[in-house]
């Protein structure tokens, strides 16, 4: 199929577009239902839009916010969506995925503390009320580069990243994943006293816990069947939930498809013809969900799917970037609604988040009604569109849609800068950023 560039002029055509290529994307026009409030635990959400955690590489060395990353959350906060899903931070150094990565630590509380009363504060006075705010934990794995350079520490080496095998010390032992797993509970009571509403044991994206759900053949106590694979994401939601109050809220934003064939992908089927060896199947994701729920009595899920760094189409649907898909957007994007469908329906009491509603531009909000109506999901999820547009749930909510002038144009700069360890926004629509990058 060859690759095609947003160009649609309405809602009818991309309506019309979506129908050729047989992507699923169910779309409304009434907006209402964006404003439906929503309860969870003894929250009320004002309405149903979240911003999806978005780190930006702009915190100081010792792990605390920079002076961009108050900015970003007070843009954020006074862009009225009712949750703000914050960014990954680490539960410690040697899972950083970049030195300036977020990480919450004894020292630096305070400045935490001070970060979101002020995301309160703004918010307050923006909107009325303040978003619920939930903290992402994280170790990034594969991914770590806590002083800069590359510092992987994998679950199992995967010829899809590695042409030679890593040395057997990139391999993390088991006992030092046992000690990680403490590390967010100690991390998590951390978050409750700078005054996060909740915890999210961050299990996507390939960072640690994310490339374990698909360890088949890591031999020992977290390789092979499902119960090792998820051992340790149940263990490190078990430390969270010990050592935060019951109040708090306790999630996780979960993969239920990686985008990669089986024995390197979670949410495959094993052994399938190689036509079908990158069709989702989400029936070890659905066990996993299942299990969170009983354990662990979650009120909310994030869902995504893919890999920012491997096949970002996967990850955060886009027409123009670093390598052209071989998949159009819009089916990429259908895939993303299915999975978070698949969750939403098997699961109706639970309250999911559906991720990667940028891509749609001008006609997101409809997506996102339209999943809304149809009960796929219960809130939607935007993250590129935040940075560029931080006022995007306002301008939904309020003026009735989205200023084309002002959308994200899915470029993948932000991104990009990420990768390199520079301050992540959108150099497209915010000059702070083309300053501080040039
Ligand atoms: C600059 C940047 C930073 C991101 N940071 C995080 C993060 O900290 N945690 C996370 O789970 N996802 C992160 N993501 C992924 C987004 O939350 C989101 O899933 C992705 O951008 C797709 O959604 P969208 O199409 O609405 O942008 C990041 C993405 C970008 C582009």
């Amino acid at each position: 199929m060859p690759h095609e560039r947003f160009h649609y002029g309405s809602l009818t055509e991309f309506e019309q577009t979506a129908a050729r290529e047989s992507a699923w994307l169910p779309l409304s026009e009434d907006l209402s239902t964006l404003s439906r409030p929503l309860t969870m635990r003894n929250h009320t959400l004002s309405n149903r839009i979240a911003i999806q955690p978005m780190e930006g590489a702009d915190g100081t060395l010792d792990g605390s916010p920079g002076e961009l990353t108050v900015r970003r959350y007070e843009r954020f906060a006074a862009g009225g969506a009712a949750l703000i899903w914050f960014e990954a931070v680490a539960v410690i150094h040697e899972g950083r995925a970049n030195p300036r990565q977020l990480m919450l630590t004894e020292h630096n509380l305070d400045a935490y503390k001070r970060l979101v009363d002020r995301i309160r504060e703004v918010g307050i006075h923006a909107n009325g009320y303040a978003p619920l705010i939930i903290m992402q934990a994280t170790h990034s794995g594969r991914y770590s580069k806590p002083e800069g350079a590359p510092n992987p520490r994998i679950a199992y080496n995967n010829p899809l990243y590695e042409d030679t095998p890593l040395p057997a010390s990139a391999i993390l032992s088991d006992g030092e994943l046992r000690q990680i797993e403490s590390a967010y509970g100690t991390t998590a009571a951390l978050a409750e006293r700078a005054g996060f509403d909740g915890v999210d044991v961050k299990a996507c994206h390939r960072y640690l816990i994310n490339e374990l759900l698909s360890a088949y053949n890591r031999p020992g106590e977290y390789g092979g069947g499902l119960p090792n694979r998820a051992r340790f994401l149940f263990n490190a939601m078990e430390s969270t939930r010990s050592s935060l109050s019951s109040n708090m809220i306790l999630t996780t934003r979960l993969n239920v498809y990686d985008g990669f064939p089986y024995p390197y992908g979670f949410g495959v089927k094993p052994y399938a013809k190689p036509e079908d060896e990158l069709t989702p199947d989400l029936s070890e994701p659905l066990k996993v969900v299942s299990e969170l729920l009983s354990r662990f009595d979650l009120p909310v899920i994030d869902i995504t799917i893919g890999n920012p760094y491997k096949n970002p189409h996967v990850n955060r649907p886009y027409d123009a970037g670093g390598y052209v898909p071989d998949e159009h957007p819009l089916v990429g994007l259908s895939r993303m609604t299915q999975c978070v469908s698949t969750v939403q329906c098997a699961f109706p009491q639970l309250a999911v988040i559906g991720s990667a509603f940028t891509y749609p531009r001008q006609f997101s909000p409809a997506l996102a009604s339209g999943m809304l109506y149809g009960n796929h999901c219960q809130m939607a999820g935007f993250g590129r569109m935040a940075l560029a547009y931080p006022d995007f749930a306002n301008d939904i909510l309020h003026s009735g849609g989205l200023d084309v002038k002002k959308v994200c144009l899915t470029c993948g700069q932000c991104a990009g800068l990420l990768r390199q360890g520079k301050p992540a926004g959108c150099v497209v629509r915010d000059a702070e950023y083309r300053k501080v990058n040039a």
